[in-house]
């Protein structure tokens, strides 16, 4: 008869039906105790280990509960085979075709990567964060530890709402603000609460990829619109006869033009006629260079048609994953039920830090200070442009932001692309932010500049020059 004596620790801390569970249990995962064998009985192995029979009979009904053993009908315990599911293994080997996503990325990094989304990680203000973080997570539990308000933390609200009315114009109380995690959620929280997949949209075109993905797989009844030099075509949009927009008016993604203020007020006209919707997404109007300020469309919206987002993904830091959402106050008086049946998806934790980080003025110091970076980095990569690859190109959309387009003429961004990685750099094709990406200007690469430093930038121009235009 199947017996077994493991080596128990009468005096320890770990409980002996906790021993004696897991003891069996190594014993069926390294299959030195095989499918089909019957456990001895409770009354034997508390004899045979001088254990009260309740401690083996929780041992037994551990098993039981995780599926180790099976009770049968006349009593007793049955080893069951193990499923692949409930015992998963890392694969030894891997398909050479697939390498691990890690592995290419660190492989694959090239010295100058002008990836869109890269912060300037070398300036990010490590030590206040920390403290911030520390300060925290020694606040008390009830407001850290648990789930947390469904809208996000109230002080935090209230910081973001004074910070939108002093750089944006946006007057709002902190009720009609409610945190997501990034600007992706946002939307699809956006859709949800406001039933929007019913309704057809309109998005400029071309237009945020991160947006449109959402939109599409949420089932929304996409219509793209074209642009204009000064941003969406306000003629095409009448015609699609849809109730809701979304724009990036500060700067358009990716083409990058500011939408003017005529223009903004235009919009606004075309929502209050039909009772429509405008959703503003104004991701990074905080890096501005060379063009005056603009409110926000939310900031002249006086009859509420606007729902306006933020993220802290440019001004601060993407990892955050933290963002915005400012509802008009009729949309957010319909939501607010439905709201609190969701839980927050921003963990309290990293809320609480960004307000302290808020409320000792160590962000505004810090967008203050990115500002200036971001403005000779602006200026290093445009002038390193102008002046290395004069005529041969054509700057898009460099009035603010953290990217802009380059049309390098009678050339395909297929070729560029592969001659970039020849020298070290890779640069990307926009293609993926068009409706229909063959329609992409061939031409065209979009640089993103917020992740190198003015060396790195002129340095990887100078290489992108040579390998273009001097070969
Ligand atoms: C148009 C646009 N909106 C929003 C974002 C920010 O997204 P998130 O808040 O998810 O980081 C980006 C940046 O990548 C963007 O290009």
């Amino acid at each position: 008869m199947l017996s077994f004596t493991p080596l128990l620790n009468k005096s320890g801390d770990i409980p002996l039906y906790i021993q004696l569970y897991k003891y069996i249990r190594d014993q069926i995962e390294t299959g030195k105790l095989s499918a089909g064998l019957s456990l001895p009985s409770i009354r034997q192995l508390a004899q045979h280990l001088v254990l009260s029979k309740n401690t083996v009979e929780s041992a037994y009904n551990q098993l039981l509960a995780e599926g180790y053993v099976e009770s049968r009908a006349r009593g007793g315990y049955t080893i069951l085979p193990l499923e692949e599911l409930l015992m998963p293994k890392l694969p030894v080997e891997r398909n050479a075709s697939h390498p691990p996503l890690h592995q290419l990325e660190k492989h694959h990094r090239p010295e100058y990567d002008f990836r869109y989304g890269d912060i300037a990680f070398d300036r990010f203000p490590h030590e206040q964060w920390k403290s911030c973080i520390a300060q925290a997570l020694a606040s008390p539990p009830s407001s850290i530890l648990g789930y947390g308000d469904p809208l996000g933390f109230y002080e935090l609200r209230q910081e973001i709402a004074q910070y939108v009315f002093q750089t944006r114009g946006v007057v709002c109380h902190p009720d009609q603000l409610f945190i997501s995690a990034g600007t992706q959620h946002a939307i699809s929280m956006i859709v949800q609460l406001l039933g929007l997949q019913h309704y057809p949209i309109a998005m400029e075109e071309p237009g945020y990829f991160g947006v449109k993905t959402v939109l599409r797989n949420m089932g929304c009844n996409l219509h793209p619109v074209t642009l204009e030099q000064d941003g969406i075509s306000l003629e095409k949009l009448q015609t699609t006869g849809v109730n809701t927009v979304y724009v990036t008016p500060s700067h358009q993604f990716p083409i990058g033009m500011v939408m003017p203020i005529q223009k903004r007020q235009r919009l606004l006209q075309w929502a209050a006629e039909r009772n429509g919707l405008i959703i503003e997404d104004d991701y990074d109007s905080e890096f501005r260079y060379n063009s005056q300020p603009i409110p926000s469309l939310k900031a002249l919206d006086k009859n509420e048609h606007v729902i306006y987002l933020g993220t802290f993904s440019k001004s601060f830091l993407p990892a955050a994953r933290l963002s915005y959402i400012i509802l008009p106050t009729p949309q957010m008086n319909k939501v607010r039920d439905k709201l609190s049946n969701y839980s927050q998806a921003v963990s309290p934790m990293i809320q609480h830090a960004i307000w302290l980080f808020m409320k000792y003025g160590f962000f505004a110091r810090h967008v203050r200070k990115m500002k200036r970076i971001y403005q000779a980095r602006h200026k290093a990569l445009t002038d390193a442009i102008r002046v290395r690859m004069g005529d041969c190109v054509e700057i898009i959309g460099d009035q603010s932001g953290m990217h802009l387009l380059l049309n390098v003429k009678k050339r395909n961004n297929e070729e560029l692309l592969r001659l970039a990685e020849e020298v070290n750099c890779r640069v990307y094709t926009p293609s993926k932010h068009w409706n229909i990406p063959s329609e992409c200007p061939e031409s065209y690469v979009m640089l993103g500049f917020g992740g190198l430093t003015e060396q790195q930038l002129q340095e990887g121009i100078d290489r992108l020059n040579k390998v273009w235009f001097h070969q």
